[in-house]
């Protein structure tokens, strides 16, 4: 099966398409607002990381955002730009312009769809909000045949309401269709069930590429994310490093490596070059002054850290042991055996080795060990000039 896409041609059903919005959802978290030179710099090392899309930003919101998400357009090559509008022309017009000079280029259109949301936060009745699905989907398309629709708060709509909204965003003419879990509520099994639903029940899904777009309140982002590719979804959006609005975004490193170390779960293609991920998870850390913590999956320091001696010395067997895919394959130079006081003697011995001990004597090597543990003991982490001191120390007292 493929489909006919504005920006995209001819795509196959099992390609999965990488929209970024690090730069729009993203940068709304609390302190994590970019500048103009930081976000074309974060923009180019996504469009060379291989995403499809990149939301440069919000452009109606204000100058310096519609500033940088015209100087993105003009500038970065590769992906399709992408700017978000509410239902309003104002906002329509802003992005359409924005975008103006992109290669391809992408107006995102969105509106609440909940009953909590028409009521207290639109204060309009369903009719109205479909006269306005209708009207932002056909005024985007005077800018741009790549129209992307959403339903804010879709994961909390009624489902016969969410499904009128899809058609009626489709047949005026929207090509993507975004159905997020704003307040990151869903579990995967609803993300499932809504996309197979849409699939389904609305004529012309099945021409239109379905999004999914996840917040990580729950702590579920990525899993419903890969849930919903169950249910027909062929867009993820997501963030690097999961940053975004509250508990954020799924993280796309976290999202590709998923779908790539599971292939066989998820049998689809995508465009990004994971040895990069490291490196434009750094970049981001490092413009916005916030580290991700060490423990984060893929891009966190302890990721491919290991200081237990059962798992030490199964790493020194055989890698596999304890690592589900190579620390390589997403930008490391290799996985680390950190020495502390869980670590053994067999991870010991390595250290020694890499730090030109090979020879030493199995005597010596156990009264070091002993030492070593003892230390260990009294610090969180030994590091190597540690182990070069009490090894010096040691054959010096022999
Ligand atoms: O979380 C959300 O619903 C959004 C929309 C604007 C897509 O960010
Ligand atoms: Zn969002």
């Amino acid at each position: 099966m493929s489909i006919q896409h504005p920006s995209f041609g001819r795509i196959d059903s099992d390609r999965i398409i990488f929209f970024d919005t690090t730069l729009r959802d993203g940068e709304q978290s609390p302190g994590f607002s970019m500048n103009l030179d930081e976000k074309l710099r974060m923009a180019q090392a996504l469009a060379d990381l291989g995403v499809d899309v990149i939301e440069a930003g919000f452009p109606v919101a204000s100058e310096g955002d519609f500033e940088s998400v015209r100087q993105i357009a003009e500038s970065i090559r590769g992906p399709v730009i992408c700017g978000l509008a509410r239902a309003s022309v104002k906002d329509i017009e802003a992005a359409g312009r924005a975008v103006e000079k992109a290669e391809r280029r992408r107006i995102h259109q969105f509106i609440s769809t909940s009953d909590l949301h028409m009521k207290y936060k639109l204060r309009m009745e369903r009719e109205q909000v479909l006269e306005l699905i209708a009207m932002g989907t056909q005024t985007a398309r005077r800018f741009t045949d790549d129209v992307e629709w959403s339903a804010e708060d879709g994961s909390r709509t009624d489902p016969d309401f969410l499904c009128r909204c899809v058609e009626v965003a489709i047949r005026n003419g929207a090509t993507t269709i975004n159905i997020p879990d704003t307040v990151g509520y869903a579990t995967p099994e609803d993300m499932r069930r809504i996309f197979a639903m849409v699939r389904e029940r609305v004529p012309g899904a099945d021409q239109v590429i379905l999004s999914t777009h996840n917040h990580n309140d729950l702590g579920l982002a990525v899993a419903n994310t890969l849930a919903a590719v169950e249910g027909g979804a062929r867009q993820i959006e997501c963030t690097i490093n999961g940053i975004g609005e509250r508990a954020g975004n799924a993280a796309l490193e976290e999202t590709v490596m998923a779908l790539r170390t599971r292939a066989d779960a998820y049998p689809y293609r995508n465009g990004i070059e994971t040895t990069r991920l490291l490196s434009v998870s750094r970049l981001l850390a490092n413009i916005t002054s916030f580290d991700v913590q060490p423990n984060k999956a893929i891009v966190g320091r302890n990721a491919f850290a290991h200081e237990s001696g059962i798992h030490q010395d199964g790493m020194l067997k055989n890698a596999q042991t304890y690592e589900i895919m190579t620390p390589e394959s997403v930008g490391w130079s290799k996985s680390s055996l950190v020495l502390g006081k869980h670590s053994g003697r067999a991870a010991f011995r390595d250290k020694l080795a890499t730090l030109g001990y090979a020879d030493l004597d199995d005597v010596t090597i156990n009264q070091a060990f002993q030492r070593f543990k003892d230390l260990a003991d009294s610090k969180k982490i030994v590091f190597d000039a540690d182990v070069v001191a009490l090894v010096d120390d040691e054959t010096r007292d022999h």
